[in-house]
Order: structure tokens, then C-alpha cells, then sequence
């Protein structure tokens, strides 16, 4: 393999890494995992977590009585949270990769793509920082909207680095370019409205313990109405662009991201639909975030096509 075909494979590594820990974090979540960790950077004082109550340190106490949450030890929750660290830390690594072969190769000729791939580990630096922030203060929303949009940010660097080293010709059609960047905007707007939506689903739910699923929807407030409506104006934006590029003679790099975000947005729907309708399964939770997740770096992967 070319050292160039390598390094671009790498890149696609990384972003695959990131959607990976945005997936863990969601099963985290859950699962009810999220406080199986109940201290940070070690679980319950220690690097590899105990898988029994007899192996909890004597102290243990002192970790639960930080946090609102229940004091009875749970296994299965403290290592899926501890897997989900694990994975953080494995993208870390990777990322550290990232940057000493981004200097070794680029530095000189592209230093722009260097410095790209040292803001990635900026904002890990900072996604850690926000991670020990929501551990600390029982999961507030501006910290998960936060969080959100910064393993967003993570995945859109090595987007962009794979744009500045693709050599195809971009397309030059002013109109593609002001509609993309609106449905990046309504787009954005979605997320943030979804990440609402998440927050009082964990309100909802802790307050039922969570049980009784078929109750979560109901108590959910305008938000959620605002939230599903507003994906008809994405899926048209979607849909719009995609109909654009069809008509567009030439436009073959735009083709695969204009198919993919048409794709993503009917399966949010659908998604958000089996949510609404069938009790908020849990498995459709991470999935629905994954694929808004996507959907993102796919809409900006279109717009960098453009010139
Ligand atoms: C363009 C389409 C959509 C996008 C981009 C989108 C995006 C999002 C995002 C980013 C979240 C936060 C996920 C998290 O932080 O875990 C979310 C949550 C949610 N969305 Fe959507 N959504 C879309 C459509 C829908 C539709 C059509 C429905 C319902 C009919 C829906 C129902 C929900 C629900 C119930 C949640 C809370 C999920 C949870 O607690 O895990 N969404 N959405």
C-alpha cells in the first residue's frame, strides 16, 4: 500500500473510532451505565474495576455518596462504563498516532493538515475535562449538548483531511453550497433539539425507575412535538439536495454523500417513529444517535465537495 493510501485509511480508522465511542456512550446510557464509574479517571479507586462487591475497596462508599445515584454495586454497570473509558482511551491513542504521523508526513509540505490533527487532540483533551465535569455533576444538559457537539467537532477534523487530500476536482454550484449550508444549520438545530428530547427521556425515565416505558413519550414536553415535526423540514432539505445533484451533469463526487444523507435521514425517522410508537425500545436509543451522528459528518463531507 502507498505510505498516502495508507495514511488515508488511518484517517477513515479515526473517524470510524469516533462514531465507535459515540456508540458506546450511547449503550452506556442506556443501560444506566453511566454511573457504573462512579469517579474519574478510575473506577471505584482502581485502574481494572472490581467484577464483585468482595473486591470493592472498604471505602467505597465515599465514591456512591458523591453522586445521586443507587449504592448498590452493580458488575454489568461498571463495565460496560469502564469499556466505554477503555474505548475513549484506545481513540486517544490513536489520535496521538494521528498527530505524530500527521507532523512526520505533513509538516512541512501541508501543515494545515498538522494542525488539524492537533486541534483533534485539543478537543479530546477538552471531551475528557467535560466527561469528568458530567460525572461530577449528575449528567446537566448544556454538559451533554456540549459533549455532543464536541465528539461531533472530533469526527468533522479528519472529515475535513480526508477533503484537503482528496484530489478530485470539487464542484462549483453556488446554490448547492447555500443549500447544504442551510441543511447543516437545521441540521445542527435537530441535534440540539434531540439532545432535549435525550435529557428529559433520563429525567422521565429515572423517575420511573427505569420501568414502565410505554409512559416515557407521554411525558415528554413540547419539545419532543417541536423535535418530530422538525425532521420533515431536515428530511427536505435532505431530499432537496438530492434532487439538486441528480439533475446536475458531472456531479459524480457528490452523488455518494447526496444518497447517504437521504438514506440516514428516512432511517432517523423511522428510527424516531419506532421511539415514539413501540416504547422507546432500548436498543433504538444508540442507534438514533449514530445515525444523527452520520448524518452530520455525511452533510459536511457534501459541503467540502463543493469549491
Ligand atoms: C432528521 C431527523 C432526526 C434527527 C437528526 C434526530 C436527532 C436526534 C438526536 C441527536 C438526539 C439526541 C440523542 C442522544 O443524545 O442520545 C435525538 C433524540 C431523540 N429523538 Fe430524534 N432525531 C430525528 C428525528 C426524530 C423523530 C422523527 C422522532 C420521533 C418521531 C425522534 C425522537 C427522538 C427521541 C424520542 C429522542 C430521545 C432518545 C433517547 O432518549 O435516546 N427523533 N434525536
Amino acid at each position: 500500500m502507498n505510505r498516502n493510501r495508507a495514511y488515508i485509511r488511518y484517517t477513515q480508522a479515526v473517524i470510524i473510532s469516533v462514531f465507535l465511542v459515540i456508540l458506546a456512550g450511547g449503550i452506556v446510557r442506556t443501560t444506566q451505565s453511566g454511573m457504573g464509574c462512579p469517579d474519574w479517571p478510575r473506577c471505584f479507586g482502581r485502574w481494572i474495576p472490581p467484577v464483585n462487591a468482595g473486591q470493592l475497596p472498604p471505602d467505597y462508599e465515599k465514591y456512591l455518596s458523591a453522586q445521586d445515584i443507587d449504592h448498590t454495586f452493580n458488575a454489568w454497570h461498571t463495565w460496560i462504563e469502564w469499556i466505554n473509558r477503555l474505548c475513549t482511551g484506545l481513540l486517544g491513542l490513536l489520535i496521538i498516532g494521528y498527530v505524530c504521523w500527521s507532523y512526520k508526513k505533513f509538516y512541512r509540505l501541508r501543515p494545515a493538515i498538522f494542525w488539524l490533527s492537533v486541534s483533534m487532540l485539543a478537543i479530546t483533551g477538552m471531551e475528557a475535562w467535560l466527561g469528568k465535569l458530567v460525572v461530577n455533576s449528575n449528567l446537566g444538559i448544556f454538559k451533554i449538548t456540549g459533549h455532543m457537539l464536541l465528539a461531533l467537532a472530533l469526527a468533522a477534523i479528519p472529515v475535513r483531511i480526508l477533503a484537503l487530500l482528496d484530489k478530485r476536482q470539487k464542484i462549483r454550484k453556488r446554490s448547492l453550497k447555500w443549500i447544504s449550508a442551510a441543511a447543516m444549520i437545521l441540521l445542527l438545530i435537530q441535534v440540539i433539539l434531540g439532545t432535549d428530547v435525550r435529557q428529559q427521556i433520563d429525567q422521565v425515565s429515572k423517575s420511573l425507575d427505569y420501568t414502565h416505558r410505554e409512559l416515557w413519550i407521554s411525558r415528554l414536553n413540547v419539545v419532543f412535538d417541536i423535535h418530530r415535526s422538525f425532521s420533515w423540514i431536515v428530511a427536505l432539505a435532505c431530499g432537496f439536495l438530492y434532487w439538486k445533484v441528480s439533475q446536475l451533469k458531472g456531479s459524480g463526487i457528490l452523488k455518494r454523500p447526496a444518497t447517504a444523507g437521504l438514506v440516514l435521514v428516512v432511517l432517523l425517522m423511522a428510527l424516531g417513529m419506532v421511539m415514539a410508537f413501540c416504547n422507546v425500545p432500548a436498543w433504538v436509543q444508540p442507534l438514533h444517535l449514530l445515525c444523527s451522528s452520520m448524518l452530520v459528518m455525511v452533510l459536511f463531507s457534501f459541503r467540502l465537495r463543493l469549491s
